[in-house]
């Protein structure tokens, strides 16, 4: 009978579109302004609170700390398993450096990418869902500014209900390693002796 075969194929439809939908409503993502207390800024070299006037949009909340300093350095412990920095990106910005765990530090330039306000610094994702800590270090030169304006990260990794499908959502969750924004070619650092290259 055609109309009861038809029904029949909207069983695994719907099994997955449900599936789908647990999986998607388990994620949730909140913003850590640059003001949060998790947020641990170096006193020397130091920062600077100042928001410029004419930024557009105006900083998130109002805030953002920057530093023309070379060697000034956030460090931020966080639960998650994604982390999205934002800030302004400009042409008197210059290099800097994350790094989350002890995994390898990544090198990107403020001058590359997105630009203006808000813009995506760095992101990662598929981290473990735990708690982790992250580094930005300016290595710019003396002058080069790093801003740094507001955190995202994503909570909530669970493993699927339906075990016959894990491998299927495992690749949704997870599809790539390491990531960011920039893929421009590392520039060697003259003062470190660990030169970490970006996968092309
Ligand atoms: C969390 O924010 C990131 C970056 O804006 C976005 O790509 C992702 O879809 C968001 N996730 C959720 C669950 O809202
Ligand atoms: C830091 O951010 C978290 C997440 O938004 C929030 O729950 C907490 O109250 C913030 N703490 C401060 C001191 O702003
Ligand atoms: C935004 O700024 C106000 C003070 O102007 C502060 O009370 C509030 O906690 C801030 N919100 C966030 C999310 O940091």
């Amino acid at each position: 009978m055609r109309e009861y075969s038809q029904s029949w194929m909207l069983l695994p439809i719907s099994l997955t579109i449900a599936f789908f939908t647990s999986i998607a409503s388990a994620q949730s993502n909140i913003t850590y302004d640059d003001t949060n207390f998790s947020m641990q800024y170096s006193t020397s070299p130091a920062w600077n609170t100042d928001v410029w006037a004419q930024q557009s949009p105006p900083p998130y909340n109002g805030t953002n700390h920057g530093s023309p300093n070379p060697g000034a350095q956030m460090t931020f412990t966080f639960t998650g398993n994604a982390i999205y920095i934002y800030g302004y990106k400009w042409t008197d910005h210059g290099f800097r450096t994350f790094l989350i765990d002890d995994t390898r530090e990544i090198q990107c330039d403020g001058r590359t990418g997105e630009q203006g306000s808000r813009a995506l610094l760095f992101y990662r994702t598929s981290m473990s869902d735990a708690d982790h800590t992250l580094t930005i270090k300016n290595t710019g030169t003396q002058g080069q500014y790093l801003n740094l304006d507001y955190v995202v990260i994503t909570q909530g990794f669970v493993r699927p209900f339906l075990p016959f499908l894990f491998p299927l959502s495992h690749l949704i969750i997870q599809p790539h390693s390491a990531t960011h924004p920039q893929r421009e070619p590392i520039k060697q650092h003259p003062n470190r002796r660990n030169h970490w290259q970006i996968d092309p």
